[in-house]
């Protein structure tokens, strides 16, 4: 006599019996795969989706967060292809923020990446600078001095109209940290250079948030706001990282705590300048943490999918008075304009300072 244990243990040609085997089998097997994806430790937000690939200059006016940006990008040469940095004056003068860049050069250990100091000031309207935010010398909460690799010879608005014309079609990324100086100059003297562009990448602008340089509008824009009209009216793809998204990336006391102890230099130089630059900010707008406005260029670059936004038609007010200096975005397109920018209004900001931690581990 079979048992019940034997008989359902016996092969049998009906096919509900077998059902009736399998089906347990495959629930249990369900149950353990379910679980152990639910206990095993999560993939690293940074490595969720496959990074993009750029060939890319970046115009920067260092600045804290543009150092933090430069030293993002210099730790990424499989995805970043960094053809030159170019600099121009905002935060601080250009001899600054030239000084500034050769700084994170030289602590990123890339000295194969030429830097062209470009504009000096804005188009039309008198230089203003950022040394309330950023410090006198452009960088807060670490020491600076004159590192040994000068500037590369040329101008950066040269070098800008000669790479982009020898450049294959739609083949450059462009990344813009500060005013729009540089750009806007090349434009002008060579509008035939957007055939070489493939996307502009700009931290700027204001909508939902508020301006920080005055109440409607940002920085960058702000600086010089000519340039910014000549860059968005170009018809080169444009994606722009504003306030909007940059005030809800923040800091937190952990996250800067992470990068500190990553034990490489780099780690501690990213986590001194943060510790300095946030309190302005936290202050100012009684936020819990600082933004790191510039190095969510770098980060949109290399893995897009952490970032939402909407394609819209953005003008800048370059007129004298209370909106000088404001990005004017027609959010509901109510205008029937044609959308010439990609406009970040989201991000994922843990999947920000993981990608960001992930990367400056890399340094030295
Ligand atoms: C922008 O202004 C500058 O102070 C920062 O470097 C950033 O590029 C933020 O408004
Ligand atoms: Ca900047």
């Amino acid at each position: 006599m079979h048992s019940r244990a034997a008989a359902a243990a016996t092969p049998s040609s009906s096919p509900s019996r077998l059902a009736a085997m399998v089906f347990p089998v495959l629930l249990l097997g369900l149950v353990a795969l379910l679980t152990a994806s639910l206990i095993a430790p999560k993939a690293h937000a940074a490595d969720a989706t496959p990074a993009s690939t750029h060939t890319l200059i970046i115009d920067t006016d260092p600045g804290a967060d543009d150092v933090i940006a430069l030293l993002f990008a210099m730790a990424s040469p499989e995805h970043l292809k960094i053809q030159a940095l170019t600099t121009v004056a905002g935060n601080v003068p250009l001899a600054k923020t030239s000084r500034n860049a050769r700084l994170a050069r030289e602590w990123a250990k890339r000295p194969d990446i030429a830097i062209y100091a470009g504009a000096p000031r804005p188009l039309v309207r008198t230089p203003i600078y950022a040394a309330d935010i950023h410090g006198s010398e452009g960088i807060t909460g670490v020491k600076v001095h004159e590192p040994s690799q000068p500037l590369a010879d040329g101008n950066a608005v040269d070098y800008l109209i000669r790479t982009l014309r020898a450049a294959p079609e739609k083949s450059v990324t462009l990344a813009m940290l500060g005013p729009e100086t540089n750009l806007a100059l090349a434009l002008t003297q060579a509008p035939d250079i957007t055939r070489g562009l493939r996307e502009l990448v700009l931290m700027g602008g204001a909508h939902f948030n508020g301006g920080n340089i005055t109440p409607t509008a940002e920085f960058n824009v702000f600086a010089d706001p000519h340039a910014a009209e000549i860059v968005l009216k170009s018809g080169v793809p444009i994606t722009m990282l504003p306030l909007d998204l940059t005030h809800n990336v923040l800091t937190s006391p952990e996250r800067i705590a992470r990068l500190r102890g990553l034990g490489n230099q780099a780690g501690k130089t990213v986590a001194d300048i943060l510790d300095a630059y946030v309190q302005h900010d936290m202050q100012y707008y009684g936020l819990p943490g600082g933004p790191v406005h510039d190095a969510t260029v770098v980060a949109y670059l290399l893995q897009p999918s952490l970032f939402r936004g909407r394609k819209v038609n953005v003008e800048v007010d370059s007129r004298e008075g209370l909106g000088f200096g404001q990005t004017v975005v027609d959010w509901y397109g109510g205008l029937k304009k044609p959308a010439n920018v990609n406009w970040i209004a989201e991000g994922d900001a843990q999947g920000f300072f993981d990608l960001l931690t992930q990367r400056i581990s890399r340094l030295p």
